[in-house]
């Protein structure tokens, strides 16, 4: 029989031998743990599961990353995000030379609109811009309390290309401003200062800004062209783009829909690049539709002066048709005053087509194709 002290003694003997056991598995498993480690570090991983989970990137390396992924474009594009705007300021203008300056007008019109041109080849960085967009003029000279008179806005009449196809200068429409105050006849600053600048002359110019009156890229898109006055300025540098040969050779702007121009002027005298238009009527008939509300000479169906709401109106059920294919953009500039009186043609103009104009404004507004540059 086995006493007590025995067992305890002969447990206690057994003590070194698992003590050995123990030490030879913990030392075998070490080494192999280390050999592996080594492997690991020299050796390309093999197989899947020796690759690491994250790829191993130094501290630099990760910062680039992180800013990479805050730079990344989101895959929503900025619409017309690649337009120059703003590319001279109020604080730092470009001076630009007068290249030309001439008045528009025939003998016995009223008023006076010149077409003026400005050379931009020596701005740097370059004055570049896309047809709708406006730029900002500086009359030279001071205001009432003596400080420099504020900018004053002005479509762009010229192509990108512009008027030489150069792709160096910048063309206006302008009118002078005149009216009468207390029996005194008082001249717009800036439009006064503009129709007298000579070619030669140095101007300050901003810009270029707007993205309201911008063009479709579409070759197919109808545009119809509502305009009184100088607001034909936007509307003859699309036309330009469209049916000038040379403008079209160099912007490979293949244009195949419908261009339908109402315009607006107080005298036959007093329409703007009648000439311009004329041609471009007969060399794409197909594609070029020109009607014209000349205020002073004819008269609307109730006997007053003809706007251009008058033939909107005339022409209401093709308009309208035109206006529910997705491709027509419509485009409105020159007077503001000309706004609720369009506004009036179309309501009336929907109605006979069944349609509501009050909620097909909005729709085509939302949809990006009717574009509104008043003044
Ligand atoms: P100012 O000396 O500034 O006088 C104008 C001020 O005179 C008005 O603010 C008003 O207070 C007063 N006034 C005006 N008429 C009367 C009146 N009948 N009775 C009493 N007071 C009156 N103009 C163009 O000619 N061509 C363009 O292509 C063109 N594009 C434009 C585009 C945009 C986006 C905008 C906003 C305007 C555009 N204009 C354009 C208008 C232009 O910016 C000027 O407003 C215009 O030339 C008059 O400026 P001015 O310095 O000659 O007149
Ligand atoms: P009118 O002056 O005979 O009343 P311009 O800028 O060369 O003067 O041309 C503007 C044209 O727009 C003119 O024929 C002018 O007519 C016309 N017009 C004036 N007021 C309006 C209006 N509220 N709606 C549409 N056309 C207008």
């Amino acid at each position: 029989m086995y006493s007590q002290a025995k067992v305890i003694a002969g447990g206690l003997a057994h003590i070194p031998v698992v003590i050995a056991v123990f030490y030879f598995i913990l030392t075998t498993f070490n080494k192999r743990a280390l050999k592996f480690v080594e492997q690991a570090k020299t050796k390309k991983p093999e197989s899947k599961a020796l690759e690491p989970k994250k790829p191993v990137v130094s501290k630099a390396e990760n910062s680039k990353i992180e800013a990479q992924k805050t730079e990344t474009p989101k895959v929503t594009k900025k619409k017309h995000a690649d337009v120059p705007v703003n590319i001279y300021r109020p604080k730092t203008p470009f001076e630009g030379t007068v290249i030309e300056n001439y008045s528009l007008l025939k003998e016995g019109a009223i008023g006076r609109v010149n077409h003026i041109t400005f050379d931009l080849k020596d701005s740097d960085p370059f004055l570049n811009y896309v047809e709708g967009q406006s730029i900002g003029i500086m009359p030279a000279g001071e205001d009432a309390n003596g400080k420099p008179h504020k900018l004053r806005l002005y479509s762009i009449a010229s192509t990108r290309h512009g008027d030489n196809f150069n792709g160096n200068t910048v063309s206006l429409c302008v009118r002078q401003l005149q009216y009468e105050k207390d029996g005194e006849t008082i001249n717009g600053v800036c439009s006064t200062y503009l129709c007298d600048i000579k070619p030669g002359d140095k101007v300050k110019i901003t810009g270029p800004v707007g993205k309201e009156m911008l063009l479709p890229d579409e070759e197919d898109a109808n545009i119809v062209m509502l305009a009184t006055g100088t607001g034909i300025a936007p509307m003859r540098a699309y036309l330009r783009r469209m049916f000038e040969p040379t403008e079209k050779e160099k912007n490979k702007w293949n244009f195949k829909g419908k261009a339908w121009l109402f315009m607006g002027a107080p005298k036959s005298a007093n329409l703007l690049y009648e000439e311009d238009l004329q041609r471009y009527l007969a060399d794409n008939p197909d594609n070029f539709k020109y009607t014209k509300a000349i205020s002073r000479e004819q008269q609307n169906t109730k006997g007053g002066r003809m706007y251009i709401q008058d033939r909107v109106l005339e022409s209401a059920n093709e308009l309208f048709n035109m206006i529910e294919d997705e491709k027509t953009h419509i485009y409105l500039c020159g007077l503001k005053g000309m706004e609720p009186g369009i506004d009036e043609a179309m309501t009336k103009a929907a109605e006979e087509k069944g349609l509501n104009w009050s909620e097909l404004r909005p729709q085509l507004k939302k949809a990006g194709r009717w574009h509104v540059e008043t003044y």
